[in-house]
């Protein structure tokens, strides 16, 4: 019997409740971990406080990292001891997104890793970077990948390019260390001049708190002489684009991650076309997108920044702490 979270169908706070689960052998092609920790991004809140519940009783969280203490017979890629990571999109490997929706991702389509015991297929698993805690690792699944293939997979950033980033969240504060880990220059927003300072200490070049100035993209044109930032990592949604493209230089590229400020809003085309902007849609990534970030971590000795570890009987109180937007970078569960 495993210790298990579990989330009544449609969510709610009210919907959560800890529970028991048997485990059983992990078959020929699966490995069973030892999860050990998991980490909170935006659609777990959304999926666990019932703005998009799921339609059925569901063990939430989408991020998992621990160790591997079975295998099947089967199993050739991963090793008991290994320390792994979990994948947002466990069928989707390598190639050209071929995922549509959150059906097949865990903590929503299906069970997530709320959990102390799992099994999964051993290939859909890749091993975590070689000196990061559980908890650093669990960071990865979601945030650090979609950051990640914003810079470095959907766009090719080098030293010579500026970048923008909106807010303190997870998926921001990636890419702040991913874009100075080579040197790139790096232009913050943030509600908070007290998330600002930590930004400049993280090396943010240049920051705007956009509570105090909404029209953030006239300081960013000053700051950038009248050219514009070259990427931009688009969370804030409806709210930010037209800002972010007025931001943007002419032929830059736009990622379009988050939704922050709402589903839906009016776009002024005129000034998109006039920007010859690419808006590139994104969702998560892919297990290979995973490896190589990986890959790129163990060389530069680069960690994630945790705002605050909870425990995992207290994944109510850490949403709640999410949803004050408080945090600086990742807020974890260690289980
Ligand atoms: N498409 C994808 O693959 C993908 C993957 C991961 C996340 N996302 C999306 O990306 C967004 C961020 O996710 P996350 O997990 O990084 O969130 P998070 O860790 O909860 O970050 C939230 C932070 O964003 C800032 N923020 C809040 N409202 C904002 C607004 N209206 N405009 C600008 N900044 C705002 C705040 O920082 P300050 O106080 O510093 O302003 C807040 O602390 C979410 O919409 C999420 O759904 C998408």
């Amino acid at each position: 019997m495993t210790r298990v979270i579990y989330l009544k169908a449609g969510g709610g706070y009210d919907n959560v409740f800890l529970g028991n689960q048997d485990i059983s052998n992990p078959m020929n092609d699966e490995a069973q971990i030892r999860l050990h920790a998991s980490s909170l991004n935006y659609h777990d809140y959304a999926v666990v406080s019932g703005v998009w519940g799921p339609s059925e009783q569901r063990i939430p969280m989408a991020d998992g990292a621990g160790e591997v203490i079975k295998v099947g017979g089967a199993v050739k890629e991963l090793k008991v001891g290994d320390h792994v990571c979990t994948t947002f999109f466990p069928g989707w490997l390598d190639g050209s997104p071929n995922v549509q929706g959150f059906e097949t991702v865990p903590g929503d389509g299906i069970d997530g890793y709320a959990r102390e015991l799992v099994n999964l297929q051993a290939g859909s698993l890749t091993l975590a970077p070689d000196q990061w805690t559980h908890e650093q690792s669990a960071t990865l699944t979601t945030a650090g990948l979609t950051a990640w293939r914003a810079l470095f997979e959907d766009y090719d950033l080098k030293e010579k390019h500026t970048v923008l980033i909106q807010g303190t969240g997870g998926v921001s504060i990636f890419a702040l260390q991913f874009a100075k880990s080579i040197g790139a220059k790096v232009i913050a927003t943030s509600s908070s001049d007290e998330k600002i300072k930590k930004l400049k200490a993280l090396g943010a070049d240049y920051c705007i708190n956009y509570k105090k100035n909404s029209k953030w993209s006239e300081e960013i044109l000053s700051f950038t002489k009248g050219q514009g930032v070259d990427h931009v990592i688009e969370v804030g949604g409806p709210e930010t684009l037209d800002e972010s493209i007025n931001s943007v230089k002419v032929g830059g590229h736009i990622s379009v991650i988050g939704i922050l400020s709402g589903l839906q809003g009016n776009l002024d085309f005129v000034n998109a076309l006039l920007k010859q902007v690419t808006l590139q849609g994104i969702l998560v990534g892919s297990r290979a997108q995973q490896e190589r970030m990986i890959t790129y971590i163990n060389q530069t000795k680069l960690f994630p920044i945790i705002d605050r570890v909870f425990e995992l009987e207290d994944i109510v109180s850490a949403f709640q702490y999410q949803e004050t937007n408080q945090h600086f970078g990742k807020i974890c569960l260690k289980i």
